[in-house]
């Protein structure tokens, strides 16, 4: 078994994107810049906010935070992301999912510029990564993507599971994992809550994601010898063991599946650190005007 290294390859990724930013800088090209909104005081978005601003700061990008409480009218949410499209400065912004539930999280995602969009959740980058063109590629996918590239781990062919269908990680992975691309040509089963005898999905399969939200959900008896587990569940939960009194529990009983697999990720340090890379690959692509110019 060969534990993934989601941690190690998000720095490496970060430094080569530190040497491109230095580069530009030295072009006297315009320093990149990531804004990110974040609405009201969930633990969890905190976390991946700050993680995301720190990544920033690492690769030499300027980052600027917009807090709302969790009262903030649709309106004012939405005016947020208007000046974030028509600042100059920004060349890309996300806004930190879940929203408050009086807020429809459709209407604030489409009116981010598709240009900005460098999560890749607006229709116009999702239709354009469905028929394979020029797109922001949404950082959680895109990070396993690569994370499969690095360890040389083969797709062509391959069965690949994909248990939950989440318009963030499950939707466009099980799409990704489809194409007809180097890093595709998978034959995809997208498993979600209404999927029947799921275990005799996942026991025929090559490859797993699992992105359930579901603490240790995927057992032992339902991977078969030799399978590939990529773990995207990153659900908080008390601990008397940290000193924040949460650790993050991941959507596979590791222990227990780890010896069964030839390669899995571990939670933390695997997907994790890989969407916070994407994200800034994403920005970079956005600074440069590659995707949309
Ligand atoms: N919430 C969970 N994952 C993500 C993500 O990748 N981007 C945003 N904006 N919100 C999230």
């Amino acid at each position: 078994m060969q534990l993934i290294d989601g941690k190690k390859i998000s720095l490496l990724l970060q430094e080569q994107i530190a040497k491109e930013v230095k580069e530009l800088i030295a072009a006297e090209k315009k320093q990149p810049h990531l804004a990110a909104i974040l609405v009201g005081n969930d633990g969890g978005s905190e976390t991946y906010v700050a993680a995301k601003i720190k990544a920033c700061e690492n690769v030499g990008f300027k980052s600027t935070l917009i807090k709302h409480p969790d009262y903030v009218t649709e309106e004012k949410l939405l005016q947020s992301v208007i000046d974030l499209n028509n600042n100059p400065d920004i060349d890309g912004f996300i806004v930190q999912l879940p929203l408050p539930r009086h807020i429809n999280e459709h209407k604030i995602i489409e009116t981010i510029l598709p240009s900005k969009d460098v999560d890749g959740f607006h229709p116009i980058n999702v239709g354009r990564m469905v028929l394979n063109l020029p797109c922001y590629v949404s950082a959680t996918p895109f990070g396993i993507v690569q994370l499969l590239e690095k360890y040389n781990i083969e797709t062509k062919g391959k069965h690949c599971v994909v248990l939950g269908r989440s318009h963030i990680v499950g939707s466009p992975m099980s799409i990704l994992l489809a194409k007809n691309t180097a890093l595709g040509n998978c034959t995809v089963t997208l498993c979600h809550s209404k999927t029947e005898n799921l275990i005799e999905h996942t026991r025929k399969a090559d490859i797993i994601i699992c992105a359930l939200g579901s603490p240790e959900f995927l057992k032992a008896d339902m991977v078969k010898d030799g399978a590939v587990v990529i773990d995207v569940g990153t659900t908080r939960v008390e601990s008397t063991e940290t000193k924040s009194g949460f650790k993050l529990k991941g959507d596979v009983k590791f222990d227990e599946v780890a010896p069964k697999c030839s390669f899995i990720t571990p939670v933390p340090g695997g997907v994790g650190p890989m969407t916070i890379a994407s994200l800034i690959k994403n920005t970079l692509l956005a600074a440069k005007k590659e995707i949309y110019r």
